[in-house]
């Protein structure tokens, strides 16, 4: 048969090139976002490429609805392989910093949401004791610097909890993935400058992404040299990092 993936934040520029790629092996896809006529776009996209395709609109801010949102994803195909998490944002530091309501609102859909929903999706997974849970952080989350730490300590904690839930779940035979990709070209980060070498097109994100849950891989960088770098950033002693404008 053929596999079934949710992915939410089904709109996602990085999510909609993993599910592309799926597509091309006919799986069954549940998409599930806010926006209805994205979805709806989206849905005949990946009709047309071969997918049997789901379309689910859903309020991830709704905390209250998440294990409604999980079930109902599980549910489509009567169970799923894969699971996607990959809604956020980027906020904007200094209005986060100057705003409580702003950093909230970052914090809620970048780190309070994704894991409300990744617990509920680790119940299910468990429940059948197979599959692959995965969900995109960033590299923003190694460590916190001045420039994003906000999202990055949003994105951090989803690092941890992602860690957590696959000690949790090995036992059962689950797989979870923590995705940490670097600069990618997309819709979130379309206000940054952009090009050189350290940007990556959101279809080689998928490529990796695609073969590291084949691999029942538990963390990766993508692309792959942003582990080296954030190597060196992690081991930055504080003298010297407190210096820089990273
Ligand atoms: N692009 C990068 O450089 C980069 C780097 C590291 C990690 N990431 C992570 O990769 C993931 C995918 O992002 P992307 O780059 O593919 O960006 P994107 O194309 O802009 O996708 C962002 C997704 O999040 C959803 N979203 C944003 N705000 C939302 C809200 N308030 N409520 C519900 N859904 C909301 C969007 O829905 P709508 O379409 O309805 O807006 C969309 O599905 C994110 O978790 C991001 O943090 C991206």
């Amino acid at each position: 048969m053929s596999v079934r993936i949710a992915i939410f934040g089904g709109t996602s520029a990085i999510a909609l090139a993993v599910a592309r790629r799926y597509a091309a092996e006919k799986a069954r896809i549940v998409l599930v976002a806010r926006d209805a006529a994205a979805l709806e776009r989206e849905r005949a996209d990946l009709s047309v490429r071969g997918a049997e395709v789901v379309s689910l609109q859903a309020d991830f801010t709704d905390f209250a609805a998440l294990p409604a949102v999980a079930r109902a994803a599980w549910d489509a195909f009567g169970g799923l392989d894969i699971a996607l998490v990959a809604y956020g944002s980027l906020p904007d530091q200094g209005e986060a910093t100057a705003s409580a309501r702003a950093a909230e609102q970052a914090l809620s859909l970048n780190f309070t949401s994704p894991a409300l929903l990744l617990g509920e999706l680790a119940n299910l997974f468990a429940s059948t004791r197979a599959g692959c849970i995965a969900a995109i952080t960033s590299v923003a989350g190694d460590r916190g610097r001045q420039s994003n730490y906000v999202y990055g300590a949003a994105k951090g904690g989803l690092q941890r909890f992602l860690e957590g839930m696959r000690h949790r779940l090995w036992r059962d035979g689950v797989a979870v993935l923590d995705i940490r990709p670097g600069f990618v070209s997309t819709p979130m980060t379309a206000h940054l400058p952009q090009g050189g070498p350290l940007w990556a097109t959101p279809d080689a994100v998928a490529k990796d992404i695609v073969a590291a849950i084949g691999k029942r891989r538990a963390v990766l960088y993508t692309p792959w040299f942003w582990r080296f770098i954030l190597l060196i950033v992690s081991f930055l002693p504080r003298p010297l990092f407190h210096r820089s404008r990273l």
